[in-house]
């Protein structure tokens, strides 16, 4: 190519130099522990399928009937011809599970960078944790408002910015279980200075639905607050099995987001198999023996890494960080790993700040007892010989 522009091919050789280039791997079985990956069978820790739901036989049956009723597509929008019953059905089941209206968007993606510019305008704040998914970082950006970064999980920050900035309305957007460390917002800290400035409290739930609180409600749950100051985002394409995603929030709160959500508005919906299929993945939900095999897991997973030398992130929830820090080393413990018949993926920045590239094992409801015997073995190889 002739021109003036950077050539992409020099950016991408210098990620690769950096040893920071992304690759693809082809997974050609069902979603499952075991894996059919690039040709091999390997042991998987890296899917957010938490509870071992994307299998289920009733996931499937409740998708393959509304598949022969109604066909594959979404065929329109929302508001145009795209709202099915399907959809009415489940924001009616999310509305009756989670005690408040909920409005179903095709991703967490979309809904995160839809619902925070529809929520936030010029003359807003956003005051945002700075370990917040890459999706509200992007749905902040969109948004015309001012955005606030405090430290992460840092409630001192919090409240010096909230108190030393005034608005026409505030926002506090955290993630109910950050997605790279595993550990949880002090929601009823959070909710205390919401209350005190007047703020609304969006929380990102895309790893705690399904898996913390009763029946798996979430961070709000968890932590046995109900408010109508918080927003929370549901995701289905993780302990759910399915994809899509769900705002819950006050009644007058999803109306406005109806209006003007521009990744609802303008997107076709969701299609309505997918829809019933989450359905009946609801429907299981209120079955505490996923969530009590996930925890076994985890429990397991931690007391197994005692004695590696990296450090593992305090965290409750399926994600277990390792942390390593060097980005070439964390990719060798990583090879190794694939090469034992195990995969790990590695983090590197800029998912993560630089310094704390990591191994980030995702633990699942379907692991049985000696898959984490198994990975734990492997892990201690690295530690020897890597
Ligand atoms: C914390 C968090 N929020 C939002 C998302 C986006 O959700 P989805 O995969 O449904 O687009 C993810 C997914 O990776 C996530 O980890």
């Amino acid at each position: 190519m002739t021109g003036r522009a950077p050539s992409f091919a020099a950016q991408l050789a210098e990620l690769e130099s950096q040893g920071l280039l992304r690759t693809r791997r082809v997974v050609a079985s069902a979603p499952a522990t075991r894996i059919e990956v690039d040709g091999v069978q390997r042991t998987a820790f890296c899917s957010n399928d938490y509870l071992g739901l994307a299998q289920h036989p009733a996931l499937i049956d409740a998708a393959t009937t509304a598949l022969r009723e109604f066909g594959v597509g979404g065929t329109a929008s929302h508001l145009i011809s795209g709202h099915h019953a399907s959809h009415a059905r489940l924001e009616a089941r999310l509305q009756a599970y989670l005690g408040r209206p909920c409005l179903v968007f095709s991703s967490g993606y979309a809904a995160n960078t839809g619902a925070l510019p529809a929520l936030a305008d010029a003359g807003d704040v956003l005051f945002c944790d700075a370990l917040i998914h890459a999706s509200l970082i992007d749905g902040a950006r969109l948004s015309r408002a001012r955005i606030e970064r405090f430290a992460h999980n840092d409630m001192a920050d919090l409240r010096h910015r909230l108190g030393s900035v005034s608005a026409r309305r505030k926002l506090i957007v955290v993630d109910g279980v950050y997605s790279m460390d595993g550990d949880l917002a002090p929601l009823p800290d959070l909710l205390e200075l919401a209350e005190r400035h007047d703020a609304w409290l969006y929380v990102d739930d895309a790893h705690a639905f399904g898996v913390l609180g009763a029946g798996g409600r979430g961070t709000p749950a968890y932590f046995g607050l109900d408010s109508s100051r918080i927003i929370q985002l549901c995701t289905f394409g993780k302990a759910a099995g399915v994809a899509g995603a769900a705002l819950c929030a006050e009644a007058e709160v999803v109306a406005w987001l109806v209006q003007r959500a521009r990744s609802y508005v303008y997107s076709t919906a969701m299609p309505p198999a997918l829809a019933a299929a989450l359905d009946a993945s609801l429907g299981l939900f209120a079955d505490e023996d996923g969530r009590q095999r996930l925890a076994a897991n985890i429990e397991r997973f931690r007391k197994g890494c005692d004695s590696l030398p990296w450090t593992l992130l305090p965290s409750i929830t399926p994600i277990q960080p390792l942390v390593v820090g060097d980005v070439v080393r964390v990719m060798a413990i990583a090879q190794a790993l694939w090469e034992q018949g195990i995969w790990v993926p590695a983090i590197r920045p800029p998912t993560v700040p630089a310094g704390s590239a990591r191994l980030r094992v995702s633990l699942s409801a379907a692991h049985t007892s000696d898959d984490v015997d198994l990975l734990i073995r492997a892990l201690r190889r690295c530690a020897r010989e890597c």
